[in-house]
């Protein structure tokens, strides 16, 4: 390869809003290649199966992600990756030692408790819908409200501060977000966790994430407050984003919105398939990792200082699965790269998967008929946020 491609731009540039950009599946059709990103900087494409997971998991690459490949144009990234708390650009043991406390907060016991309070939450969303009539914008009725006020309860952050939470999410996430707008939305959301901690440090009580962090951590109070907004931001904007792309891919696929209606139960497979094929077919560039040593992945030598980025293009890969490229909801769960993999992993896939498939369940329960009111393809997709989702999903019943 003597010449970089240019990198096709995710969100702006897809032939249909589920598909991937223009460009990319050819770009990437014959092995790793190496791409200029918007922001400049230059980096290898992997997105084959065994290649993305070596990238994730060997400990020849960083998580640093200071100057790395990026879809903004302009502007600095909002947090730095020495951010006190931000796990997310960690390795080892100092990554180690966030880590580990938490995942006790998201562990399947602990889950299956939230479901109950997951489903009343649904049901309560669901009445309001169904009180208003035969028509709403799930984006605004269901994916929004519903994953931002399961993860303040998980928190212990009291729910009336949704406005917030989504505030700095869209700046923390936002492509062209400015730093000073997020630093002034993280402060106002941080003095509301601030209380928070002073009445989880008076009680002692452990029962939700803050009271755990502030009662068996030696985190300090820049850490706590980083990985508290880390997590809200984390668990409403991606879990909210995929419900929407989950329903759409249902509505342009009738034949399995019929195995999910014939057969509710199986929802966690189904999810699993949904999350598979969904994220492989969008594309595009996901994760940037940097090497910090000589490294060989499929085929290619990645020099120290070069950036790796992962495609999720590689849930499509037929090593993963037969016929990869097909979506089938009776399909039996795989090993999908929807949640990454390696020592980052998402930390709160457990509870996005009890709320999608509590979502999934319960919305085509209640609305059997539930049909979107405009062709998919005419709908408007967020471009603005390094996180893909529709802005509105018009959809009618009865
Ligand atoms: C459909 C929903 C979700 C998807 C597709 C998703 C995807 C991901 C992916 C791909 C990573 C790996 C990033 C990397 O390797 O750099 C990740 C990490 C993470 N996710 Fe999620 N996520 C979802 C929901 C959630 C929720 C609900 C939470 C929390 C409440 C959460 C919290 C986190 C955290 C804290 C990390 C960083 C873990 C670490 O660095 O050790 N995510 N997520």
């Amino acid at each position: 390869m003597t010449e970089a491609a240019v990198c096709p731009v995710p969100h702006e540039n897809r032939v249909h809003p589920l598909g991937p950009p223009a460009g990319f599946e050819e770009a990437v059709s014959n092995g790793p290649v190496k791409m200029i990103w918007p922001n400049g900087v230059e980096g290898w494409m992997f997105s084959s199966y065994a290649g993305v997971r070596k990238v994730l998991s060997d400990k020849s690459f960083s998580a640093n992600r200071d100057g790395a490949p990026d879809m903004r144009t302009e502007g600095e990234p909002v947090l730095d990756s020495a951010q006190p708390g931000n796990m997310n650009a960690l390795d080892g043991e100092e990554h180690l030692r966030l880590r580990r406390p938490l995942s006790r907060g998201f562990m399947v016991k602990r889950m299956a408790e939230m479901r109950p309070r997951i489903q009343r939450i649904v049901d309560e969303h669901l009445d309001e819908m169904e009180r208003a009539g035969t028509s709403a914008d799930l984006v605004s009725a269901l994916c929004l409200p519903v994953p931002s006020l399961v993860i303040a309860e998980l928190l212990g952050v009291p729910p009336e501060h949704q406005a917030l939470f989504q505030a700095t999410a869209r700046e923390m996430l936002g492509k062209n977000g400015s730093r000073a707008e997020y630093e002034a939305k993280a402060a106002e959301l941080g003095e509301v966790i601030g209380k928070v901690v002073a009445e989880k440090q008076a009680s002692g009580d452990t029962s939700d994430m803050i009271g755990l962090m502030v009662n068996e951590t030696d985190f300090d109070m820049q850490e706590l407050m980083m990985l508290a907004i880390g997590l809200l931001v984390a668990g409403h904007e991606t879990t909210s984003n995929f419900f929407g792309l989950f329903t759409l891919t249902l509505f342009e696929r009738p034949d399995q919105l019929e195995i999910l209606r014939r057969d509710p139960s199986r929802a966690d497979v189904i999810v699993e398939e949904l999350m598979r094929y969904t994220i492989g077919r969008l594309g595009g560039a996901g994760i940037a990792r940097k090497a910090i040593e000589d490294v060989e992945v499929d085929g290619v030598t990645v020099r120290a200082g070069e950036w790796a980025v992962v495609s999720l293009h590689a849930n499509l890969d037929e090593e993963l699965c037969p016929h990869a490229s097909e979506l089938d909801l009776e399909r039996r769960a795989v090993s999908h790269l929807g949640f990454g993999f390696g020592p980052h992993q998402c930390l709160g896939a457990n509870l996005a998967r009890a709320e999608l498939q509590i979502l999934l369940q319960s919305l085509f329960a209640r609305f059997p008929d539930i049909r979107p009111a405009v062709p998919v393809a005419e709908m408007t997709f967020r471009e603005d946020m390094i996180t893909y989702g529709a802005s509105a999903i018009p959809v009618v019943w009865g």
